[in-house]
């Protein structure tokens, strides 16, 4: 977790890098600081969000570094902010990540003053030692990485002189080269404003940024990085007139479906075009998908390994991340494990993707994060295309990732001969309408609204649903526990009435998924025997189907397998609405980050 920032150029550096960490604030937002480069070090940090933070204007300021913080070692306390200095003063660092040996580390350290509980500040002092020494900033740090273990990404600044190294190790760094400067961040969001042209570092390699100038080195050698161009505009990182990230990224859902589905359907061959390379009839002698995920990236794995059965005819399964082991006797050859990750960073989805490869299998990545860990721990990365998601709910990123999977299914349902282009065209199709039919649901958001504050003083709230209707019944319970607090769960309808009806009263609105394929006349009948029980009964309802009995019907237009996945958009309007009525900090409720980099 935590954002970092670095800029060193011929403009003021405390405006842009402070820009930077609100750019980056939905990666944590319990304490925030910046370090300026002067003669001497200017260091402000506080507990708190980064608006908080009052950063001091040094014209002369041209380099500098920040971080916003999730709390891993340490409570957000004013000490624990980043930047960390050592006992001089002469040195500032932000890292992100864990340093997992900082105690040894410590206890090496133990004639300095330590002022935090952080692992971080082990950093300055190994720094302030090794410049002691006669070493520069540049072989200091590298001297330094070589006694660290864990992950990290760190920048680091000396005072009176206007440069910034930087390293990386299985936490994100990316360099962004603008005309009248260079620009570091966690990722490229961070001053997506300024330039669109980057490097994404690896692992091991030091970043050294000079005036007019950036060397990067790999084993004490120079490399020529590759400057890539990011496609996503500016504003995409921006509000654009919402009030809320949320609300803005489940408004984007149609433009960010198309952009998913863009250039990869062919739909007179029946066909999906995806650059894989896998070894040739590799994909044909597959025996099982294994998912990979956490959180909304697990449901929508759920969601994918029913289609991937449907459509590839190929048994898939489901772990949550931090759960999986590659055991049960399968051949590792012949299994296909997918981590699905929208910041390609979750370190529990790293890590379980990391046990798949060790014990043989093929490995792919479903992620939006181009460049992130994730793809690079993988031979072959497909990208959902959903632009920046800010806000910590994930919304138009679960549309994407199941859109993306589906596609996938289809080709590997086509690769592997098991489905014809007639029905890889109609599913095909299906996706195609799904930016039409989620605006019709977008264009539905008052009666949403209408509902959200008729409900939202109700004890708790049940979701339930079949098939695929299911995963999305856990997704619309887990975007309103999270951002409204209330009390949430989602069930398979068929079990409700298997122990969960006894949490059912007249203040506890039952809302299911009613879709095509979903067998909504067993649902409805598990809906009943809420409503019986004086609950109220919300449904989203497939729109050839006509349900009377209920409090509160929205309509989902035909989309065959993915009319849960519209339905879905309901639920997170219902989510949104309830959570602002109750004026929650939406895109940042309380004790989550966007990219959950520890496990
Ligand atoms: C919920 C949410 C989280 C993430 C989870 C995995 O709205 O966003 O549950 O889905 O932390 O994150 P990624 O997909 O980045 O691996």
């Amino acid at each position: 977790m935590c954002g970092i920032v670095g800029y060193l150029g011929e403009d003021p550096a405390g405006p842009i890098v402070y820009k930077g960490l609100q750019n980056l604030e939905y990666r944590g937002y319990d304490s925030a600081g910046v370090a300026l480069v002067g003669e001497e070090l200017t260091v402000q940090k506080r507990s708190g969000e980064v608006g908080a933070l009052s950063v001091p204007e040094i014209p002369s300021a041209v380099c500098g570094i920040g971080h916003t913080r999730w709390s891993t070692h340490g409570p957000p306390t004013d000490e624990n902010a980043h930047p960390h200095t050592g006992m001089t003063g002469e040195v500032a660092v932000v890292h992100n990540g864990i340093i997992e040996n900082y105690e040894s580390l410590r206890e090496s350290l133990s004639d300095r003053t330590f002022t935090s509980q952080t692992d971080t500040e082990v950093i300055p002092h190994l720094l302030e030692i090794e410049l002691e020494d006669g070493h520069d900033l540049y072989t200091a740090l590298n001297r330094v990485v070589s006694q660290l273990e864990g992950s990290f990404a760190i920048c680091a600044v000396h005072a009176g002189r206007n440069e910034i190294v930087a390293t990386r190790n299985q936490s994100p760094l990316v360099l962004g080269h603008a005309k009248d400067g260079v620009f570091l961040g966690s990722d490229v969001t961070a001053f997506l404003e300024h330039t669109r042209d980057v490097t994404y570092l690896e692992d091991g390699d030091i970043a050294v940024l000079r005036p007019g100038d950036v060397h990067v080195y790999r084993d004490g050698t120079e490399i020529a990085y590759p400057i890539e161009t990011v496609e996503w505009e500016a504003d995409a990182a921006e509000k654009g007139g919402y009030e809320h990230f949320m609300r803005k990224e489940i408004h984007e859902q149609p433009a960010s479906l198309r952009q998913t589905l863009s250039g990869r359907i062919d739909l007179d061959r029946g066909a999906v075009e995806l650059d894989l390379e896998f070894p040739k009839g590799y994909l044909s002698s597959v025996e099982e998908i294994q998912f990979v995920a956490c959180g909304t990236s697990y449901y929508a794995s759920l969601y994918a390994a029913r289609l991937f059965e449907e459509i590839a005819d190929i048994r898939a399964t489901v772990s949550i991340a931090s759960e999986y082991t590659f055991d049960g006797g399968r051949d590792p050859w012949r299994t296909l494990t997918i981590a699905v990750t929208q910041s390609g960073e979750t370190a529990d989805t790293l890590g379980a993707i990391r046990r798949a490869k060790r014990a043989g299998a093929q490995t792919l990545a479903v992620t939006n994060m181009l460049g992130s860990s994730v793809s690079r721990e993988v031979k072959n990365s497909v990208f959902i295309r959903a632009g920046p998601e800010i806000g910590v709910a994930a919304t138009k990123t679960f549309a994407s990732q199941v859109t993306t999977l589906a596609l996938l299914a289809v080709y590997l349902g086509r690769e592997r001969g098991v489905l014809s282009p007639s029905d890889a065209r109609s599913i095909l199709e299906d996706l195609r309408g799904l930016p039409g039919g989620v605006q019709q649901v977008l264009d539905n958001e008052a009666s949403v609204k209408e509902a959200a504050v008729a409900y939202q003083d109700s004890d708790a709230f049940f979701f339930v649903g079949r098939r695929h209707g299911y995963p999305v019944a856990l997704e619309g319970a887990l975007k309103l526990k999270e951002i409204s607090y209330d009390h949430a769960e989602g069930f398979a309808a068929g079990e409700l009435k298997h122990g969960p009806l006894a949490l059912v009263t007249d203040n506890t609105p039952v809302l299911a998924v009613l879709t095509d394929g979903g067998n909504i006349p067993n649902t409805v009948n598990n809906l009943v025997e809420a409503q019986t029980r004086g609950a109220p009964a919300i449904g989203a309802i497939s729109e050839s189907h006509e349900i009377d009995s209920l409090d509160v019907g929205f309509e989902v237009p035909d989309a065959g397998l993915f009319e849960p996945l519209i339905a879905n958009v309901y639920f997170q309007l219902f989510a949104y609405h309830v959570a602002n009525e109750k004026g929650r900090p939406i895109d940042k409720p309380r004790n989550l980050a966007k990219s959950v980099t520890v496990g």
